[in-house]
């Protein structure tokens, strides 16, 4: 039995977060039937903002209600705020993602309040979550602009590993740790993950890195050897948040899951199946830019999937 290890994919949310074009809700909703038939059962579908400050989320309702429906998925929407999460709840999905920043000037930008008012705001979310009847929801808290910010510059990484406690104390159910613009670095993501597991454990952690200086996969190393076994990411490698400059794309999805099946990890996912849908995904968004190696240049003729290595 091999370890397992999960890829949740974000592109419906982080993806396509600043793409020239509107998906239509058909797309998306086969975006995230394709990766489900891939084998990835986790994905962020959308994103509960307001149509006014991301227009590409007006439709953020017929997409989790749809994500909702399509067989072996476990669907979440990210929330920034009270309200998001309410919008959520309503629609009963299993898993609702709140984020914040540990950098208060990307805080402000993101969300235009303090670190402190997102913490007291997720404390109210974490209230209603409680005193809501029927399925008990999973909160997943993430911390953005965790190993610095492309406003202002170093993080504290003790603040980090505060702020994850205090959302673990609230009622998180996982902490997401996000190297929001690609700050991080093999050494600091061993140190900071190590600092912030023996601190929020028993809670799941799970990462979510950019690859905008190259350091993504390598990043992803340094995180299962602190013991991280979730990683987010979007396939073609698209992403980036509108309000942090200088952002770009998640590390992608089909370079992930080989990197973690080649070290060993149970991903469940098939990364040829991933490939053909990035190039469907790639044909509905002109002019934008794409990244990965797997889809460049193939599998190795070496490489085992799950099914070939049981046969
Ligand atoms: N969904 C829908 N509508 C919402 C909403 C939500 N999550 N949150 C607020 N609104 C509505 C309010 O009801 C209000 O509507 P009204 O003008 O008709 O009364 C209006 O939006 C303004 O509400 P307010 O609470 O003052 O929000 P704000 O203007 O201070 O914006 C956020 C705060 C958090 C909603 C906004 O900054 C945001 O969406 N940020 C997320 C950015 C993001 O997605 N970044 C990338 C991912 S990390
Ligand atoms: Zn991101």
């Amino acid at each position: 039995m091999r370890e397992k290890a999960f890829v949740r994919e974000v592109g419906p949310r982080d993806g396509i977060q600043m793409v020239k074009i509107i998906l239509p809700t058909a797309q998306k909703l086969a975006w995230c039937r394709g990766a489900a038939q891939a084998g990835i059962r986790d994905i962020e579908v959308t994103s509960f903002v307001p149509p006014k400050v991301i227009p590409q989320f007006a439709d953020a309702e017929d997409v989790a209600r749809g994500a909702l429906t399509i067989e072996g998925l476990r669907p979440s929407v990210l929330v920034p705020n009270l309200r998001g999460a309410e919008r959520a709840f309503a629609l009963d999905l299993p898993l609702v993602n709140y984020v914040l920043s540990a950098s208060e000037e990307h805080n402000l930008a993101n969300v235009r309040r303090s670190t402190e008012d997102s913490l007291q705001d997720f404390a109210r979310i974490a209230a209603v979550r409680d005193q809501r009847a029927g399925r008990r929801v999973a909160l997943g808290a993430g911390v953005a602009t965790a190993f610095g910010c492309t406003i202002s510059g170093a993080v504290s990484e003790a603040r980090v590993v505060e702020i994850a406690v205090r959302l673990a104390g609230m009622g998180a159910d996982e902490i997401i740790i996000a190297d929001t613009v690609g700050y991080a670095d093999p050494g600091q993501v061993r140190r900071l993950m190590s600092n912030v597991i023996a601190a929020v454990s028993p809670l799941p952690v799970i990462c979510h890195f950019h690859d905008t200086r190259g350091l993504g996969l390598a990043n992803v190393t340094a995180a299962l050897e602190a013991g991280v076994r979730g990683f987010d990411a979007s396939l073609a490698g698209l992403g980036g948040c509108p309000f942090a400059p200088g952002a770009t794309g998640n590390i992608d999805t089909e370079d992930t899951v080989f990197l973690l099946e080649q070290l060993g990890f149970d991903t469940g996912a098939d990364v040829e199946q991933l490939v053909a849908l990035r190039r469907e995904v790639e044909s509905w968004l002109p002019g934008e830019r794409f990244s990965g190696a797997i889809a460049r240049a193939g599998l190795p003729k070496t490489y085992r999937t799950p099914a070939k290595a049981a046969a």
